[in-house]
């Protein structure tokens, strides 16, 4: 007789025939970065999750060595904000500032740890939309020039990956062509390349203090009922030159994933949102789940459908969990 339940009997068989595993070298954390000085701030809607100064990331940078995680994703709060977010192509803004200090930081302690810089203008823009604007609606083509300058201080600053997240067409192609331009032919992009027009993204914008004052992004982000277009998005971005591709959000969206995996043979990252990481800690805080079980299984789903590189914000209690296990 067929018994499917032989491999299941003890720990060590089914460990022995798993077929997916979540490793912490795959993992990148997300981590804010706010203008000004000794500053950690506590972001309420995401529990666990800190606004860090430049002067105070040296902490989280320590939490994520010990994690083993592969990298941080960077994002800036500016100092000021204005029309055209003049605050994310400075080369002393707070984003280039953060990238040498994690990158000296590291190299001191002979560690190393990949610096990934999230490339938008909507934490910088005074409207909070995600390029500039005319007449009311972010005009593509004029955004893309100042994507492309952000992107290039970026890896003037020394980071080693660059992701522009506006989902503005034709940013991957404008950002190669500057990086190339600007002496940095091997800084890889990764694109946010299938990134849905989410109400997960809650959260992050009170952590960025990014959300649009009039309107919402649907006319940039997609919609979330279509996989097809997701697939031409992937494919728009693969023939600009992106060396990594993304789907974004990730747990309501993992037939996109599988159906990514399946197109392309470029590595493929999945971004596990704010408001996602937010209900799994509400749950939690009231005792409603268990949250390293199902933390386990979330991140478990991510790699069984087919993601190469998870971004969470859970990234650094499951390594911690991981360790004492
Ligand atoms: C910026 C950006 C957003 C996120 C990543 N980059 C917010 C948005 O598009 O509104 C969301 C990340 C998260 O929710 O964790 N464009």
């Amino acid at each position: 007789m067929q018994r499917l339940r032989r491999l299941r009997k003890s720990a060590l068989l089914r460990r022995t025939f798993a077929e997916t595993r979540v490793d912490c070298g795959k993992l990148v954390y997300p981590v804010f970065v706010v203008w000004g000085e000794n500053k950690k701030e506590a972001v309420p809607s995401m529990p666990g999750v800190f606004r860090y100064s430049v002067d105070r990331l040296g902490e989280v940078v320590d939490e994520m060595l010990a994690a083993g995680v592969a990298g941080t994703m960077l994002f800036g709060i500016p100092e000021h904000k204005d029309a055209v977010g003049s605050g994310a192509y400075a080369d002393d803004g707070v984003v280039p500032q953060a990238i040498r200090y994690i990158k000296k930081y590291c190299a001191a302690r002979g560690k190393e740890l990949l610096v990934i810089a999230d490339v938008c203008l909507c934490e910088y823009t005074s409207h909070g939309h995600c390029g500039v604007l005319e007449r009311g609606d972010v005009e593509n083509d004029a955004s893309l020039p100042l994507h492309a300058k952000a992107a290039a201080a970026y890896a003037r600053a020394g980071a080693d990956m660059v992701a522009p997240s506006s989902m503005m067409d034709g940013v991957v192609a404008a950002i190669r062509a500057a990086l190339d331009g600007a002496g940095f032919p091997h800084t890889p992009v990764m694109g946010y390349s299938a990134k849905f027009a989410s109400a997960f993204y809650g959260p992050f914008r009170d952590a960025a203090d990014s959300a649009p004052q009039e309107g919402d992004r649907k006319s940039y982000q997609m919609d979330v009922r279509n996989c097809r277009e997701a697939m031409r998005e992937l494919a728009a971005d693969e023939a600009e030159g992106a060396d990594v591709l993304m789907v974004k959000p990730a747990l309501a969206f993992l037939d996109v994933v599988r159906a990514a995996r399946e197109r392309t043979d470029l590595p493929l990252a999945v971004y596990n949102v704010s408001g996602e990481y937010a209900m799994v800690k509400a749950a939690a805080e009231r005792g409603w789940l268990d949250e390293r079980r199902v933390v386990g299984e979330i991140l478990t789903a991510f790699f069984r459908a087919g993601a190469d590189l998870v971004i969470t914000y859970h990234a650094l209690d499951y390594a911690a969990w991981e360790r004492e296990a």
